[in-house]
C-alpha cells in the first residue's frame, strides 16, 4: 500500500515535469497561444506549474516507459487509461494541464482544459487514485497557504483560471473547490488557516446555488462567511480582466455577510411554513448546540419569524427535514 502511494507520487512528479517541458517545447504553439489569449502571465505559469498534455495517444505513456515504469503503475496513478481491449493510452490529450498539489507541495492530481471550442469535456480531471480523494483538496491551496494565514481570510472560487487570475492580480489568498461541491473536509482544512471564507462563485444559476449551499455549510461548521455576487455571466477571472484590481477590491470589501445572504434567499423563495422548517433544520444542523444562542435571534430577525415560535419549534422533535433536502427544494 505504501509502495503504491509512493509510486503514484513519483509518477505525478514525472508527469508534471513532462507536461511542463512539453508546454515549452516545439509543437505546443497552440497551447502557449491559448494561455496568452487568457492573459496568464509567465510568472503564474511557473507558480502553478502549468503544462501541456500533447495531442497524442502515447507521449506520456512512452515517456514513463522509457523511465522504466510498468504501464499498470501509470493506470493506477490515473495518468494512463485503457480501453476494453486492454490497450493503454494517455488520459490527457490536447489539454492545458493544471497540477493539483497537496499541502506538502507534491502533485497528486491534474485538471486538464481543452483548448478547442468543441473539445469535450471542457475540463477533464483526474479520477480518484490511491493519493487523490475528491473533496479532500483545494486547488491552489499550496500556493495560497501563507497569504491565507497572514490575511486570516480565504477567497474561494469555482475554477482553476479564477484562482490563477486572482493570484496574478495580487489576491494570493485564493484557492478553488475543483469543480465538485464544497465538502466539510475542505472547510475544515481552510478553517485551520483562516477565520473567514469569502465565496466567489460564478454569476450564473449554478454558481448562486453553489454559493447558498456552500455558505450554509461554512456557517454550520462554525466559520464566518461572506459572499460576493457577480453580474450574470461573469466569474472572478472574467470580472478581473474587464474591471481590474481596484473595482474587484471594492467588490470584496462590500461582500455580503454569508448569513444575511442565506436568509434573504430563503425569505424571498419560500412560504412561511417552509421558512420555519428551514430555520429549524439550520439550527439543528449546527455542529455545536452552544451556537444556537447566537444564531436563533439573528435567524428569527432575518427571516421575519417570531423568536419564541422558533424556539418552540426547535424543541419539538418530528419537524426536522435534512438540510440537504431543503436546499434542493430551495434551489430547484
Ligand atoms: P474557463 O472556461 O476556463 O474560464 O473555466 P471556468 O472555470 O470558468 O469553468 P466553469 O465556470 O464552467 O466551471 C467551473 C469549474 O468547474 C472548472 O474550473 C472545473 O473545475 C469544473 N468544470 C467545468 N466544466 C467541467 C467539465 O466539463 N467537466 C468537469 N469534470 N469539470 C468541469
Ligand atoms: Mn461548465
Ligand atoms: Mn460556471
Ligand atoms: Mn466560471
Ligand atoms: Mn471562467
Amino acid at each position: 500500500r505504501r509502495e503504491v502511494k509512493a509510486e503514484c507520487f513519483e509518477l505525478h512528479a514525472r508527469a508534471q515535469r513532462f507536461f511542463q517541458n512539453a508546454l515549452a517545447a516545439r509543437g505546443a504553439e497552440k497551447a502557449r497561444a491559448y494561455l496568452d489569449r487568457r492573459h496568464i502571465s509567465h510568472d503564474m505559469r511557473e507558480r502553478f506549474g502549468l503544462g501541456w498534455g500533447p495531442d497524442s495517444w502515447n507521449s506520456l505513456k512512452d515517456h514513463l516507459q522509457q523511465l522504466g515504469y510498468p504501464q499498470e503503475a501509470g493506470v493506477t496513478a490515473g495518468l494512463l487509461s485503457h480501453n476494453k481491449a486492454g490497450r493503454v493510452y494517455d488520459r490527457f490529450r490536447g489539454r492545458i494541464m493544471f497540477p493539483i498539489h497537496n499541502l506538502a507541495g507534491q502533485v497528486i492530481a491534474f485538471g486538464g482544459r481543452g483548448i478547442e471550442e468543441d473539445q469535450e469535456p471542457k475540463y477533464l480531471n483526474s479520477s480518484e487514485t490511491p493519493i487523490y480523494t475528491k473533496g479532500d483538496h483545494l486547488y491552489g491551496l499550496f500556493q495560497a497557504r501563507r497569504s491565507i494565514s497572514s490575511e486570516k481570510s480565504v477567497l474561494l472560487t469555482e475554477g482553476y483560471v479564477d484562482v490563477i487570475t486572482l493570484h496574478q492580480h495580487g489576491f494570493s489568498h485564493a484557492c478553488g473547490v475543483l469543480g465538485t461541491a464544497l465538502t466539510p473536509r475542505q472547510v475544515h482544512r481552510l478553517a485551520g488557516l483562516a477565520k473567514e471564507i469569502i465565496l466567489l462563485f460564478d454569476g450564473d444559476r449554478a454558481g448562486r446555488k453553489a454559493a447558498l449551499r456552500s455558505a450554509l455549510m461554512v456557517l454550520s461548521e462554525g466559520v464566518s462567511c461572506r459572499v460576493v455576487m457577480f453580474p450574470e455571466g461573469e466569474d472572478a477571472d472574467s470580472l478581473l480582466r474587464k474591471k481590474g484590481r481596484d473595482v474587484f477590491a471594492d467588490l470584496l470589501a462590500n461582500a455580503r455577510d454569508g448569513l444575511a445572504f442565506c436568509l434573504a434567499v430563503v425569505r424571498e423563495n419560500e412560504s412561511p411554513k417552509e421558512i420555519m422548517r428551514w430555520a429549524v433544520s439550520f439550527i439543528q444542523g449546527l455542529k455545536e448546540v452552544s451556537w444556537q444562542a447566537f444564531y436563533i435571534p439573528k435567524i428569527a430577525e432575518g427571516l421575519g419569524v417570531s423568536e419564541k415560535e422558533l424556539r418552540e419549534a426547535i424543541g419539538q422533535p418530528g419537524t426536522t427535514q435534512s438540510p440537504k433536502a431543503i436546499q434542493l427544494h430551495l434551489c430547484g
